[in-house]
């Protein structure tokens, strides 16, 4: 079944059904202020974090599951009949009601049709602002006049902390007030003096400002208003039926010592085809912050300027462009939709938020996980190139000195001055208290990938501190961070997989293997090795050559078995993922990364992904392992605490995906590889939205294997790794967009029946128009390439060749 559709050109997907079968959600805002919204204006706001920021409520997994969020009700005073702006929350009959929503970048407009009355609100926080637009038009489009109530309405937390404001009501209930200002309800958290923030805990010597808040209105006057959330819903009663609604006016009731919120009642006659602009503003500010703001909207459409519509534009432009940076156009528009927009857009919003707010994450970690964070970077690479060694940067500097990274990087990270994993004080923080064995090898590949795309070679010398003291250039981080699992090693010689590897549920400890970080070691062996030759380290390069060919025969030795690879070994010697095991016999991940790494070539590569195709495929994607942990508990495999067929037990994990579709390009296998992405392509799903649930738009964290009652749907949507994963796999895969120190390959690897495509990339500033010609069937091979009207065998250009605009043909064979 399906509830929308892309519309490429706009950039945008559109729910023409709001009765989605969960809330489809759109990002808005920046890391200063940040704001999520469902298709049906559902969502929250929140101001730098979504746990201690939060400004507007949201119920997380409530029955609807999508309330509340940023109302508009409109009454006709005629008889008394109402309607929402969005179908949610007075969920009006279908059959008479219209609705329509488009997520865009950034913004979302929700778009309504009742009764010859068409409303159409843009939200969006405008470039570098601090509050939140909600631009309606309304128009009667009927042949008489109307005589309307509007409503605007958005229900306040009382508290900035979620989990205080959610639970501690004996405390967050007495805190808070709203006075009506005429143009606005202004809500101040603390008026006496707030909490201060202060190192000792509990103390109270400084008192610090009160907490404002304010919920406005421009290009209208306010008839009534009530600033308390029971006064405005009324007992007993629901968002679907507020009594200031139905009865047509607010109580002009302010909020003391009860749950506060805006509502704003604004009272108009609309003339045949009559349409007015009215714009709601909602943000973190005392008064002085509301008035201006406020006045900026009525001065401009007094003016009879846009402003709200420039704002709208300027942000438009922005993310356009920073899209513009790799366009493609395949046979596939679903392939393109994502590679162009989707994919690419929830990188960013990845890469920005983190793990830290969406319907799922209630904002609560706060703080950066390294891996995840790490290899977010990789996602946007090649779409910004400022912005990922700028992040990469703050990692590195999260990195301890012994070569570790911080398992979480808190948002007030002091390079230089943090406490570690070693230290009882870091878990008292950050709730972690253990070393992953795998968070900073994954510097490897994101550095690398990060010199290749900007030709930063130099980033590789630049001196970086590290968390908690010292300070060494990039290059002797990562030599630091090799040795860190060489420290920790187990019987066999592989690394430990600690307190976990990229399983979060593999607890193997300080002396159970992991063979995902023995591969992962392996590959960061051998971009060390590269960046040591580059720098003319013979003894530094011949150190990391030493460590790969003692791993390569520890890896045939002890983790080969027939046609495939173990998943590891406990302290007790136990054989994780041995195909003799009555459970978890073949797992994904060492599979694909033993290709990925470079360890396994040839025939080993071959038979390995081949039995991730015959035993862990679906038609959903490939199972993390099977079959499902169920009666054999193995106290390092966590995962049996989730049913079978879901999330780390044998569910349909997406993150590996990418590694997947990636490990069969490396191999040529162009036809696999497009199977695996159509298995796990968002869009391809959009038909079948009923089975997904999930928005046809994003990835989400997992999908239900076949064990379950309901394979194929997806959980836990947009901050999930799998937006970079997906990305990388496409890019550096499918598509062959392989940049290298003084140069590019362009060497795709895609199905044998597309017989041509074009890809546009900007390149180090240069734009590459790149034609390839598949007329002779192949799933990978080029031939020779034309660049600019000159013939070069093989695959690669060097930057010598390229000009500011380049025409390339790409001939496979
Ligand atoms: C979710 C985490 O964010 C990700 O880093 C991890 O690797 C997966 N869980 C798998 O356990």
């Amino acid at each position: 079944m399906r509830y929308g559709h892309f519309d490429e050109s706009n950039k945008e997907y559109v729910v023409t059904r709001p009765d989605t079968p969960a809330p489809w959600c759109n990002y808005l805002g920046s890391v200063e202020y940040g704001a999520i919204i469902s298709n049906n204006a559902a969502g929250y706001s929140f101001v730098k974090s979504g746990a201690s920021g939060r400004i507007i409520r949201f119920r997380f997994n409530s029955a609807s599951n999508d309330q509340p969020g940023r109302y508009i009700y409109l009454r006709d005073n005629s008889d008394g009949d109402y309607w929402s702006g969005s179908w949610q929350p007075v969920c009006k009959d279908l059959d008479t009601y219209g609705s329509e929503c488009r997520h865009g970048t950034a913004y979302t407009v929700i778009k309504s049709q009742y009764r010859n009355i068409e409303t159409s609100t843009a939200y969006f926080v405008p470039m570098d602002k601090y509050y939140e637009v909600w631009q309606l038009k309304i128009k009667n489009t009927g042949l008489s006049a109307r005589e309307l109530s509007l409503f605007g309405m958005v229900e306040f937390t009382n508290h900035d902390h979620y989990e205080n404001d959610t639970v501690n009501l004996q405390y967050s209930q007495f805190i808070s007030k709203t006075y009506f200002k005429g143009d606005h309800i202004l809500q101040v958290i603390n008026e006496n003096g707030s909490e201060a923030s202060s190192d000792v805990e509990g103390s109270c010597d400084v008192m610090g400002e009160p907490g404002c808040r304010f919920f406005g209105v421009a290009g209208a006057e306010v008839s009534a208003f009530d600033g308390e959330r029971d006064a405005f819903l009324g007992a007993y009663r629901t968002y679907g039926n507020p009594k200031a609604v139905e009865k047509g006016k607010c109580s002009n009731t302010p909020a003391y010592n009860c749950n506060s919120c805006g509502a704003l009642q604004i009272d108009l006659t609309l003339k045949p085809g009559e349409e007015r602009e009215i714009v709601f503003l909602l943000g973190a500010g005392n008064e002085e912050v509301a008035s201006q703001v406020i006045n900026s909207y009525k001065a401009a459409l007094s003016g009879g300027s846009d402003l709200a519509g420039l704002q709208l534009n300027e942000l438009k432009t922005l993310w356009h462009s920073r899209l513009e940076n790799l366009q493609i156009s395949t046979p596939d528009r679903n392939f393109d939709n994502m590679v162009n927009m989707w994919n690419a857009y929830q990188c960013f919003i990845t890469f920005l938020w983190s793990r830290a707010a969406s319907f799922q994450y209630c904002g609560l970690r706060n703080g950066l996980g390294y891996r995840d964070t790490v290899q977010d970077i990789q996602g946007i690479i090649h779409l910004d190139c400022n912005l990922a060694r700028e992040r990469l940067s703050l990692m590195l500097s999260a990195q301890v000195s012994n070569g570790g990274g911080l398992p979480l990087v808190k948002f007030n990270h002091i390079p230089g001055k943090e406490v570690t994993p070693d230290e009882s004080e870091y878990s008292k923080k950050t709730g972690q208290s253990f070393y992953r064995a795998d968070d900073a090898l994954w510097l490897f590949p994101t550095v690398m990938t990060y010199i290749k795309e900007s030709g930063q070679w130099n980033f590789i010398d630049e001196v970086i501190p590290y968390a908690d003291k010292g300070e060494a250039s990039v290059y002797a981080h990562l030599k630091q961070a090799i040795q860190f699992n060489l420290d920790r090693q187990g019987s066999h010689g592989f690394p430990a997989g600690l307190f976990a590897d990229w399983n979060d549920c593999l607890r193997l400890g300080t002396k159970g293997e992991s063979m995902f970080v023995a591969f992962q070691l392996y590959y960061a062996l051998s971009i060390f090795k590269d960046f040591a030759q580059r720098k003319d380290e013979p003894e530094d390069a011949a150190w990391a050559g030493s460590h790969m060919s003692r791993l390569d025969n520890a890896f045939e030795n002890y983790a080969w078995e027939d046609d495939q690879y173990v998943r590891g070994f406990t302290e007790a010697g136990y054989t994780i993922g041995s195909k003799n095991n009555k459970e978890a016999n073949i797992w994904l991940n060492p599979q694909t990364w033993s290709v990925i790494s470079g360890a396994a070539g040839g025939e080993k590569a071959r038979l390995a992904l081949d039995q991730v195709y015959n035993k862990l495929n679906t038609k959903y994607g490939a199972m993390l392992f099977y079959p499902a942990f169920k009666e054999f508990g193995l106290p390092v495999a966590r995962m049996i605490l989730f049913n079978e067929g879901t999330k780390e037990n044998a569910g349909i994990f997406s993150q590996p995906q990418g590694w997947l579709i990636l490990a069969e390009t490396m191999v040529g296998n162009g036809n696999r590889a497009y199977e695996y992405f159509n298995e796990i392509n968002p869009a391809a799903m959009n038909e079948h939205a009923e089975i997904r649930y999930l928005e046809p738009y994003v990835h989400g964290q997992a999908t239900e294997g076949v064990d379950t009652l309901n394979h194929g749907r997806s959980h836990v949507h947009w901050l999930t790794g799998t937006a970079s994963t997906v990305m990388v796999s496409i890019v550096n895969g499918i598509l062959g967009l392989q940049p290298q120190y003084e140069g590019i390959n362009i060497n795709p690897c895609i199905p044998s029946s597309w017989s041509s495509f074009t890809i546009k990339k900007i390149f180090r500033g240069k734009l590459l128009d790149i034609q390839v010609d598949n007329s002779a069937g192949m799933e990978k091979g080029v031939k020779h390439l034309i660049v600019n009207g000159k013939t070069i065998a093989g695959c690669y250009v060097d930057y010598s060749e390229l000009a500011e605009r380049n025409s390339i043909l790409v001939v496979m064979g």
